[in-house]
């Protein structure tokens, strides 16, 4: 891999819209293509696909999740065909925790040779990464879920696709030459990364990547799975709380609803105790409709959270159970 291979962007959300874009200007899709995409994608790995699929009038399909919101491989298999020209899906849900069998899904792609885009947000931060044992051809991530600032973030992609490529946006410091008639482009990264870079964003986002792996990734794993395992049991104690998303192989986040009490009031009520959860659809609206719910409490742990905190988020759901009963 070289530095080449990384394009600095605003986040996961602006690398998948500049391979969306690039990718259509360089007429690589044509009439009736078709995207694979899975339906536990945040909608920054749908809606990019939708504006292309309405411009180029390409074919969006989706591989559905099963009842514990795992990626169905054999209906991925049987979605691939001579028309499929891309392939994108997250590598760990950031609603449900799954983790994806990337490297299969990859796999399996490339065997009809069509390039995968793995979306790799809610990943970084609990797994190492290695995109060249993926053998992906790209992977985007977003800064502030290293532990980075807002605003900056990284799209790999391989060379073969970013040299065939046409620059998403123009302006200074991508070009190699310009004149009234014609402009060349200057070599990659600098292609895709028009206008003045966010230099602040660049330089903080080197130092959070630099906090993190000074710790060993495998241990934090362990330790966020140890974490996990804990907070699922104690969650399942609560009558009538149900966890959404029980896949065999899961990152750290418990998204649960509890019977007769609004995910709002308790993300709200629970704030008073002083913990922060996320509530809503999390970005994947046509997800949590799968599971016949317009919203979700999502607690989500990571390398700094304590069993402690597990047992405090316990006491207060008793007290949000409680205050409803
Ligand atoms: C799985 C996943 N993909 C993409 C995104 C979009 O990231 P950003 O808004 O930083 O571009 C997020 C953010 O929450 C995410 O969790």
């Amino acid at each position: 891999m070289s530095v080449a291979e990384i394009i600095f962007v605003r986040g996961a959300t602006e690398g998948i819209n500049l391979v969306a874009n690039s990718l259509c200007r360089s007429s690589y899709f044509n009439e009736g293509d078709e995207i694979i995409i899975s339906h536990m994608e945040h909608h920054s790995n749908i809606v990019p696909w939708q504006l292309l699929c309405n411009r180029k009038k390409l074919h969006l399909k989706v591989v559905p999740v099963n009842n514990k919101g795992e990626f169905i491989f054999e209906e991925y298999e049987k979605l691939i065909s001579e028309k499929t020209k891309l392939v994108s899906i997250v590598h760990i849900s950031n609603a449900l925790g799954t983790i994806n069998p990337v490297k299969k899904i990859v796999d399996k792609a490339h065997e009809y040779n069509i390039p995968v885009l793995l979306d790799g947000a809610q990943a970084v931060p609990h797994t190492k990464v290695d995109v060249q044992k993926l053998d992906c051809d790209f992977y985007v991530f977003s800064g502030h879920k290293v532990f980075g600032p807002t605003g900056i973030g990284v799209l790999y992609g391989k060379t073969e696709f970013l040299d065939k490529m046409e620059p998403f946006q123009g302006g200074g410091d991508m070009i190699s030459e310009v004149t009234f008639e014609k402009t060349t482009y200057d070599d990659l990264p600098q292609k895709f990364e028009a206008g003045t870079p966010n230099i602040v964003g660049g330089i903080a986002l080197g130092a959070a990547i630099d906090y993190l792996t000074s710790f060993d990734m495998k241990e934090i794993s362990e330790h966020e799975e140890k974490l996990l395992k804990y907070g699922t049991e104690k969650l399942l104690e609560i009558e009538g709380l149900k966890i959404i998303g029980t896949s065999e192989h899961k990152a750290s986040v418990i998204s649960f609803v509890i019977d007769g009490i609004h995910p709002y009031d308790i993300g709200t009520i629970i704030d008073t105790d002083g913990i922060a959860i996320r509530t809503g659809h999390h970005c994947t609206m046509p997800l949590i409709k799968r599971f016949n719910l317009s919203a979700t409490a999502r607690a989500s742990f990571s390398m700094y959270n304590k069993i402690e905190e597990i047992d405090h988020l316990y006491n207060a759901l008793l007290k949000v159970k409680k205050m409803f009963s």
